[in-house]
């Protein structure tokens, strides 16, 4: 018998699992409980086009559902889109009170919870709604902003730098921390740099299995930023293991700076389907991002190590005085080998 408290916790945890392939859809997870709480289903949506996550916990779950209660972190949806709505279902199977965590933004497919409860069926909303938050943030934040989650990710030694004076960077953090972004490029749709870090580094951006370091499954979008198309035609980024866009300024129009539309770029992420991007530099990009208030978290990882010389992990983010630094609300630090993961989230005005 489980509490409708660890229910929830469960469904969270389940939903986790869905990160990184889900999009446009959101991650979602579902747990089903019989009369006397005992679990007989549990579901998460892997795909975008795959079964919901309420019709996955509902397949498992078979008659034992009848009389009982879903556990889900978002409304049930009430529309017909690429698989028929959950509310339907969940009504058929007989299921009789649902718990919410948070409610669909999207006006395409709210109206679940008042569905269900005009059947009958006794909903609460609200529940555990923080934790549900924090675990489809990217996708919850895209829906709202009409633009995709930004999560800009750098490594950088003690002293602020990102590279050596002679330009190397390479292997700044250790082995662990590099394991931890194949994690975390596994969890985003699209991998965004600057040219700048293409010509330098010619990185290959892409997620290798954490085992064996074959290449994963499902890979993000590779998108470099280059407002003239100075991408070489031998860059790894241009090779078959994963899609790619070289995003130029002759497709995406040009800021006030003259380079690539920072603004259009993401606009046409978002079209695309895509709802959360690591931003992995470099310094230059990154600053340009920031300075146009479209970055909505960072990831550093800082390696005990000094340089004294060579490239500030970010250059010009439209910071004049102290008055002006770009103030982070510092969420988690976690050491990963030797380096110290910091975690923060930038405070957006809602559009
Ligand atoms: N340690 C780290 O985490 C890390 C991560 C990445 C890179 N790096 C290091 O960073 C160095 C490269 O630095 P970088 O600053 O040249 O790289 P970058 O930020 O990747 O690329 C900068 C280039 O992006 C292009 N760009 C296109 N649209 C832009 C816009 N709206 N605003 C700003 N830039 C735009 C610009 O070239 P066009 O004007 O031609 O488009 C610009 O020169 C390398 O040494 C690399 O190793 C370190």
């Amino acid at each position: 018998m489980v509490t409708e408290d660890e229910a929830m916790g469960r469904a969270i945890a389940l939903a986790a699992r869905g990160l990184g392939t889900t999009s446009p859809n959101p991650v979602v997870g579902c747990l089903l409980l019989s009369a006397d709480g005992e679990v007989v289903g549990e579901g998460f949506h892997a795909y975008a086009g795959g079964p919901h996550a309420e019709i996955v916990a509902l397949a498992q779950a078979g008659e034992r559902a009848r009389g009982g209660t879903a556990v889900v972190t978002l409304e049930p949806c009430n529309h017909t889109g690429r698989t028929g709505p959950c509310v339907k279902a969940l009504v058929a199977a007989g299921i009789r009170r649902v718990v919410i965590a948070v409610d669909d933004p999207n006006p395409a497919a709210a109206g679940g919870a008042a569905a269900l409860r005009a059947a009958g069926v006794e909903v609460v909303t609200g529940f555990h709604r923080p934790e549900a938050e924090e675990g489809n943030v990217a996708w919850l934040t895209a829906v709202r902003r009409g633009r995709p989650y930004v999560t800009w990710k750098f490594a950088a030694t003690l002293d602020g730098r990102s590279a050596a004076a002679d330009g190397t960077s390479q292997w700044i953090t250790s082995a662990p921390a590099r394991t931890d972004v194949h994690t975390l490029r596994s969890t985003v749709d699209a991998i965004v740099v600057g040219v700048g870090t293409v010509l330098a580094d010619d990185p290959q951006l892409t997620v290798r299995d954490l085992r064996d370091g074959s290449l994963a499954i499902t890979q993000p979008l590779r998108v470099v930023v280059d407002s003239a198309g100075r991408t070489p035609p031998t860059a790894r980024v241009r090779d078959a293991s994963a899609p790619t866009w070289i995003a130029t300024a002759a497709e995406l129009g040009t800021g006030p700076d003259g380079r690539a539309d920072l603004s259009a770029l993401l606009t046409t992420l978002y079209a695309r389907g895509v709802r959360a991007v690591l931003l992995e530099g470099g310094p230059t990009l990154a600053g340009a991002f920031l300075a146009a208030g479209l970055v909505d978290r960072v990831i550093g990882y800082v390696a005990p190590k000094l340089l004294g010389a060579g490239l500030s992990a970010l250059v010009d983010a439209g910071v004049a005085t102290i008055g002006e630094a770009i103030d982070l609300e510092l969420t988690d630090i976690t050491q990963v080998g030797t380096d110290l993961r910091f975690t923060a989230t930038l405070r957006q005005k809602e559009a």
